[in-house]
């Protein structure tokens, strides 16, 4: 397993991911995709050693140098990939990037989703909000979370 920066050509594999996962909840576009790789986000992809894409992550940033602001657009696992370490692997990655920029990290998560909330927990991000009817047309709601920036967690 390997990951890379995520290529346009992958956009069709990353849409069939979607459907199978985010079913109940409006799965991103190719269109989707290819404006968040157009906007510039960091997106990577984990690709078994026979070059299929397994999973994807993406994270996108706001602001200037000094006062970066980083949001968790999506991850996602194949199903029949999940439980051996995708996640995390793409999830620390994406964490890695935005330590570089010295930025806080923010994302919304489906208040049921347990295994992403402890996922999320166990590297350091918080709940700070809760959106209601956050996720359509499922209507679920979603908690914010918060990892702080580098700068933060090492002024303790
Ligand atoms: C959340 C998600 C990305 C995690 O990917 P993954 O490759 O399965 O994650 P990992 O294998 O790194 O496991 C992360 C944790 O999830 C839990 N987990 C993973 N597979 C599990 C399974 N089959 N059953 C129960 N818990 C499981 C474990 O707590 C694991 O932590 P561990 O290190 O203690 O074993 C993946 O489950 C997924 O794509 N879910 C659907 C999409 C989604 O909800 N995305 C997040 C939206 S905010």
């Amino acid at each position: 397993m390997k990951l890379a920066l995520l290529a346009r050509k992958d956009i069709p594999r990353c849409v069939e991911i979607e459907k199978q996962l985010f079913a109940a909840d409006d799965p991103w576009s190719a269109y989707a995709f290819r404006s968040e790789l157009d906007a510039g986000g960091y997106y990577l992809g984990a690709y078994t050693d026979g070059d299929e894409l397994v999973g994807y992550a993406g994270l996108a940033t706001v602001g200037r140098p000094g006062d970066f602001e980083s949001s968790v657009h999506t991850i996602g696992v194949d199903e029949a990939y999940q439980g051996q370490g995708i996640g995390t692997a793409l999830l620390r990655a994406l964490l890695a990037h935005a330590d570089e920029l010295r930025a806080p990290v923010f994302l919304e998560v489906r208040t049921d989703n347990d295994r992403a909330l402890e996922l999320y927990a166990r590297h350091g991000f918080t709940r700070i909000g809760l959106r209601k009817r956050y996720y359509q047309p499922s209507g679920a709601d979603a908690y914010t979370m918060k990892r702080p920036s580098r700068s933060e967690q090492e002024a303790g």
